[in-house]
Parts: C-alpha cells; sequence; structure tokens
C-alpha cells in the first residue's frame, strides 16, 4: 500500500501539468524555469511574508513582463495565476531572481515555491474567502485592488477598471484589470486589461468613447488614458475596438510629460461641449492641472487649481471634473482625493464646488474651506463613470485606506468598492453641498421587506447568520434629544451608530466591531456633521466587511471584519424608530 502511495505521489505532479516546467538553478538566487506544454497559466506560490522575488517573462528571449513576486520559501499562502495567452502562447522562461539575504542564505533548491508551482489549463478561482468575501460590492477574484479607473459607459455596459496586482494580493506590479455589469451590481470580471511595459507600471487613469472618431483608431473606440509610473510619471493612451475585451498601446506614447514633479497622475478625460473639445483633469504634486485637445494625442496646458484650496495634508490624487445640475442651472465640481490628510487619519475624498468655462476652475469658497465627500475611513479614489446614460454622475469608491489597505484579514484577494452612488448637489442651509446616494440599481438586490419598530429592547434580525442586508430607520427627534443605534453579533462585537443633538454630528464607532488588531489606525470612531432634530432617517447597507451609511446630508462608508454577521439592533433615545428591513442578494 506505502508503495502503491509512493508511486502515485511520484505520478501526481505529472498529471497536475507539472511536467511542463523545466527547473534549472544556475546560482543560489538565479533560476530559470522553463515553460512548455499546451497548459495556459503558471501557477505562482506565493508567500506573504517571503521577500519580493524578480521575476522576468521571456517571450523569444525578449522580456515581456518583469514583476515583483513574494514566492513561496517555506510555506504557500495561495498561488496566483501568470497567463501565458498574454504572449499568444510563444515558448517562455521565467527568470527569476530571488531575494537571499544574509540571513536567508539557503539551498535554492529547499524553497517550496519551485515544488509548488504548476500549469494549468484553467486556473481554479473558487472563492475561498468565505468569510469576508462582499457578498454585492465589486471585489476581484483574486489579487489586490486599489483605485476604481477608467469606468466609462458604452453599449448597454458599464465597465470598470481597477487597480490590479495579479501577483499578489498586496499593492505591486500595477496593471489594469476589468470588469463589466449590465446593472452596476452583478459584475463579470474579465482579468488583466492592461499589463505594464517599458514606459512603466499602469497607474490610475479613465476611459471615454471616442463617438465621433477624433483620434483615428475607429468610430467608438474605447480610449484610456492612465498615468505610465517609470522613472517619471507620463500619461499615455491605449485604445480598444472591441468594447475593453483587448487594448493596444498607441505607438507614440507618453501624450502628456509635463510636469517636473514625482507626483504627475491619474488624468481624467471629459468631453467638453462648449468647446468641443476633450479635456483631462490630472494631480500635479499639491494642485490639479487642466489641458486640452482636439484628439485624445496632442494636449495643451490650460491651468492649475488648488494651491491653498483645502485640505493640503497629503498628495493629491484622482481628481474628477464633473457639471451638476443645480436650482436650473450648473455648477462643476471637482473631485479630489488626498491621502494622507483624511478627517479621521490616511485617504479621504475632498470636493470644491465651482465654475469651469474650458479653460479654468474657480471655486465658489474661499481657500481655507474643506469639504468632504465622505466621512468614514473607507472612501477613497472616487472617480466618476464616463458616458453615464440618463445624464446621471455615477460615482464609486475604493473601499480602504492606504494606512491598512494591505493589511485587512483576507487573502485570496484584497479590498472592495463601494457601491455605486449617484451624486447631486443639493442646498444645506446657505450651503451647497455634494449629496451620494446609493444608485437605483442597488435596489434591486431587496428582498421581501420586514417592518418592525424599535425601542430599547434589542430585536434579532434573521433566524439565520446573514451578511447583506439594509437598514432603513425613521425616527423623530426633539431638538436636544439625540438616539443611538448599536448592531451587534453573539460575540459581543458591536458597531455603534450615534446622532448627537449637542454637537449636531452622526458618528459610527466601530471600536469593538470585530478584528480591530490588524493595523493601530483601524479601530476609530468617524463622525459627520448633520443636522439632528425632527424627521430623520438613516440607510445602512451592511456587507460582509463594511456598512455605508447615508443621512439626509452625509455618507460614511467604514470596514468592519466581525467575527460573525451582526444580527441584532438595538436602540437609545427618547423616541420610537421604524425600520424596514432588506435582505440584499444577487
Ligand atoms: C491612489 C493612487 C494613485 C495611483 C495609484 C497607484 O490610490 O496612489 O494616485 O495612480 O494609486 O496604484
Amino acid at each position: 500500500m506505502k508503495r502503491l502511495l509512493s508511486i502515485l505521489a511520484l505520478l501526481l505532479p505529472v498529471l497536475a501539468g507539472a511536467q511542463s516546467l523545466t527547473i534549472n538553478h544556475i546560482s543560489d538566487t538565479h533560476t530559470m524555469v522553463k515553460v512548455s506544454g499546451k497548459d495556459r497559466y503558471v501557477m505562482l506560490p506565493v508567500q506573504e511574508n517571503a521577500p519580493e522575488a524578480r521575476v522576468k517573462v521571456l517571450s523569444n528571449g525578449n522580456e515581456v513582463l518583469g514583476a515583483n513576486v513574494c514566492l513561496a520559501i517555506d510555506k504557500t499562502d495561495y498561488l496566483v495565476p501568470l497567463d501565458l495567452g498574454q504572449w499568444g502562447g510563444s515558448s517562455i522562461i521565467l527568470d527569476i531572481k530571488m531575494n537571499q539575504g544574509r540571513s536567508l542564505r539557503r539551498d535554492p533548491s529547499d524553497d517550496v515555491c519551485w515544488s509548488e508551482m504548476t500549469t494549468v489549463p484553467v486556473p481554479d478561482l473558487t472563492n475561498s474567502e468565505k468569510k469576508y468575501r462582499p457578498i454585492y460590492h465589486f471585489s476581484p477574484e483574486w489579487g489586490w485592488m486599489n483605485d476604481p479607473n477608467g469606468m466609462v459607459y458604452k453599449d448597454g455596459e458599464w465597465h470598470l477598471f481597477y487597480q490590479f496586482n495579479p501577483y499578489g494580493s498586496f499593492w505591486g506590479n500595477m496593471h489594469w484589470g476589468h470588469a463589466v455589469s449590465k446593472d452596476l451590481v452583478n459584475w463579470e470580471n474579465l482579468g488583466i486589461a492592461i499589463a505594464p511595459d517599458a514606459l512603466g507600471a499602469i497607474f490610475s487613469g479613465s476611459a471615454v468613447v471616442d463617438k465621433d472618431n477624433t483620434a483615428g483608431f475607429g468610430k467608438d473606440a474605447l480610449i484610456a488614458m492612465y498615468t505610465s509610473d517609470g522613472d517619471n510619471q507620463t500619461q499615455s493612451i491605449a485604445y480598444s475596438l472591441d468594447n475593453g475585451r483587448t487594448f493596444t498601446k498607441y505607438a507614440g506614447n507618453p501624450v502628456i510629460m509635463a510636469a517636473d514633479t514625482p507626483d504627475f497622475r491619474d488624468p481624467k478625460i471629459f468631453w467638453h461641449e462648449e468647446s468641443r473639445q476633450w479635456k483631462v483633469i490630472l494631480a500635479a504634486g499639491q494642485e490639479v492641472q487642466l489641458y486640452s485637445s482636439d484628439n485624445l494625442k496632442d494636449w495643451t496646458y490650460d491651468s492649475s487649481f488648488g494651491l491653498s484650496y483645502g485640505n493640503h495634508n497629503g498628495v493629491w490624487e484622482c481628481p474628477d471634473l464633473v457639471r451638476l445640475p443645480f436650482e436650473g442651472k450648473e455648477k462643476w465640481v471637482l473631485i479630489l482625493n488626498i491621502n494622507p490628510g483624511g478627517p479621521f487619519g490616511g485617504s479621504a475624498t475632498q470636493y470644491f464646488v465651482g465654475s469651469y468655462d474650458g479653460k479654468v476652475f474657480k471655486c465658489d469658497d474661499l481657500p481655507t474651506v474643506t469639504r468632504w465627500m465622505d466621512y468614514g475611513k473607507d472612501h477613497y479614489a472616487t472617480v466618476t463613470w464616463s458616458n453615464a446614460p440618463e445624464g446621471r454622475t455615477v460615482a464609486i469608491a475604493w473601499m480602504s485606506n492606504w494606512q491598512y489597505a494591505n493589511s485587512v484579514p483576507t487573502r485570496q484577494f484584497r479590498s472592495s468598492n463601494s457601491v455605486p452612488r449617484d451624486l447631486s448637489l443639493v442646498k444645506k442651509g446657505k450651503e451647497v453641498i455634494l449629496k451620494s446616494t446609493p444608485s437605483k440599481e442597488v435596489e434591486a438586490l431587496r428582498g421581501n421587506p420586514v417592518q418592525f419598530g424599535l425601542s430599547t429592547a434589542p430585536v434579532e434580525l434573521f433566524d439565520n447568520a446573514r451578511k447583506a442586508y439594509e437598514l432603513v430607520i425613521r425616527f423623530t427627534l426633539s431638538k436636544k434629544d439625540g438616539a443611538t443605534f448599536v448592531l451587534s453579533n453573539e460575540s459581543g462585537e458591536q458597531v455603534v451608530l450615534s446622532y448627537d443633538a449637542a454637537v449636531q454630528t452622526f458618528s459610527m464607532d466601530r471600536r469593538g466591531s470585530g478584528n480591530v488588531k490588524f493595523s493601530k489606525s483601524f479601530a476609530a470612531v468617524t463622525t459627520a456633521p448633520t443636522r439632528v432634530g425632527g424627521k430623520m432617517e438613516l440607510r445602512l447597507l451592511v456587507d460582509s466587511a463594511s456598512i455605508e451609511a447615508f443621512g439626509e446630508d452625509f455618507s460614511m462608508t467604514n470596514l468592519v471584519f466581525p467575527s460573525s454577521p451582526y444580527n441584532t439592533i438595538k436602540m437609545y433615545g427618547n423616541t420610537k424608530a421604524d425600520v424596514t428591513l432588506y435582505p440584499l442578494s444577487k
């Protein structure tokens, strides 16, 4: 029997496709892996705390990709697929430099990555992340995701590209990943869209539909502009004639390379009807810059905005400039993400309301005014869809914070996005504020509603553990009374949501919400200014690892990592609340 098992063990690697990898250790730190056979994917074993190895992919002798991969040394945390299809199935060599510091000297063949590296025809991407994989928020099938990129609506499809590391669930090797949806909530993940090249990694950017073929790539070409993060940051374009399934990079890249600043990135293109021109807004150090173009290739600098305006306690990133109707006219809103410098530490999104004449943005506020778009800790890199139907302005945020994004307690993937939100301008006293409302498509996820009244007695929400639901809480407060709602689970983990009449705020306390230990910056109370008193409505969107709160004049987006779903709600306060509870599912 023992013998049979050992024969089987010998055969297994063959069955698993290992026969197509020939591993040659050239020195202690240099290994070449020849890949042959028909399998399309090499599965790379990753150990998250291993030092990064440099993996060069050579196709017919040319380097076609360089990636940093934490190849497993003594245990494999997970496998990531390297898709050889990108290089047309030609003969491939992986030229790998392992990192062997003095304290890490070892026989190269001892590293487990060599015995556990395999080839497969199709990678198994079954969700292994049972606990915190969101039910209705977008997350990548595997690997790391940060900013949403290149969002554009075309031919009935909402495109969502995203900052993607396919070779580990942490930031690095930036590609654009791609997903499409017909309804903004059910997403089909299409994997890698744009891969790094000699100009650099593919950082954030945007995409537009070139309806009039201004660039000459073809009518209705989908054209993306992204930052090439090389020795300097420059802006490049790529076009797709098959609705984003494949991209061709423009041979004349980069198309903008003006600024002598290390942070010169995140171009957001938009069409300006009055001047019949393309415009781009991008971050340049502590300001944003605006450019114009007739053809998306040749760009002229127009103006800068931002020095001394708003918050500058961090790097300005991912700007957007949108026009929104307001009282029969329109205003322009400049959305600007900043990291760090957020009101509760780390990343956050600020905005400026004003006017734009096709060249210059002017802010309505004094420079000293700072406005935040969301008052949670996990709302970043927010930008809007281009070409959205029905004149809508739909935004989505990366639901994390650079303070701890790389260490949140998930493995197969890291990070998800907020729900899509429709933006509008509303009046709050004398101010005009930017309001985010969950897009109507999110309501399609609602199951049968359950109504109940809430006073101080705790109410169990579901018989069975349910991770995804929505609560709409309606109540009335006198001018001097606050109210507190507590969501909790059977382990006593809780999120405390409070309206404070004295200071007119809403806050969310996640200090006891579950696992908060993975980063000292995670446990926090976030607070939004709001009107407290009279008729109130609070909408809570709860998913496996997040709570998004929407009030009359604020939104607040926070991650949570409870050991089991919150299944009880109770209330403190001199009022009674009417609650509508909707299970949410796709
Ligand atoms: C924002 C950001 C962008 C940059 C990208 C890189 O989160 O830093 O400025 O383009 O991430 O992944």
